[in-house]
């Protein structure tokens, strides 16, 4: 049986761990390095939205079709815009001037590319962020993590397959969703064409595949 002060101690001691936790989230949340979603598409600046009129008539189309496919030349921003949108709708989050399909409930999403290495190295990168050398064998937690489009205060936690991270959990603003992406990009058929079949639980997706980008929500 602990003595009463051996009790302090023990609740002082936890209370100080917890608020080292709560600076760390703070810290997490202000940090630009984990937070990128923040700086895309801003009002003004070099990279202002008005400098891209395909993303936005592409997001602004989803508010009222459930299938897009933005195809365009190599590095105009493709994939760039299929994991921003993707990010909007798994935390809830969007920015103000968003006019395209909006989700007011958690929701699964799958993201994906034509092959595991493509799914890996681009979606995944883009959306969680690039894997550092030597964690092609044993992702670590903190590898990157946190530094795609998919802010790290969001990350709730992941499971894991080889090189990639499997499912996501995410904080959306309305609750949880869970987004698994990345073994699916596996699934390529002989013919090269993606073979996926979403489960029916799967509210959006963003596929991958040079030179388009595609989404669908249900
Ligand atoms: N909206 C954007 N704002 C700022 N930079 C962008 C934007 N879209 C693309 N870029 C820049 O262009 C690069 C290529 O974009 P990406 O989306 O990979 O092109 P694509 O998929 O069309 O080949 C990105 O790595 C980024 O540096
Ligand atoms: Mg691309």
């Amino acid at each position: 049986m602990p003595s009463v002060s051996q009790s302090i101690k023990a609740l002082q001691q936890e209370r100080r761990e917890e608020q080292a936790t709560q600076e760390r989230r703070r810290e997490i949340a202000r940090n630009p390095k984990y937070n990128r979603i923040r700086e895309q598409f801003p009002d003004a600046g070099p990279f202002r939205r008005e400098l891209y009129p395909k993303q936005m008539l592409f997001f602004r189309s989803g508010a009222e079709y459930t299938e897009r496919c933005f195809m365009a030349a190599n590095r105009v921003g493709k994939t760039r815009a299929g994991a921003c949108e993707l990010t909007y709708h798994l935390t809830g989050k969007y920015p103000p001037w968003w006019e395209g399909r909006r989700f007011h409930h958690p929701i699964e999403a799958w993201a994906a590319g034509s092959t595991l290495e493509t799914t890996r190295d681009i979606v995944q990168a883009e959306l969680l962020g690039k894997l550092g050398p030597g964690s092609y064998t044993s992702p670590g937690e903190s590898i990157g993590r946190g530094t795609g489009m998919l802010p790290l205060a969001a990350s709730a936690r992941c499971s894991r397959v080889r090189a990639a991270w499997r499912t996501q959990w995410i904080r959306s603003t309305c609750g949880m969703s869970p987004e698994g992406p990345a073994s699916s990009g596996s699934r390529a058929t002989s013919r090269g064409a993606p073979a996926l079949r979403a489960p029916e639980n799967t509210s959006s997706g963003w596929m991958r595949s040079a030179p388009w980008t595609c989404t669908w929500s249900a």
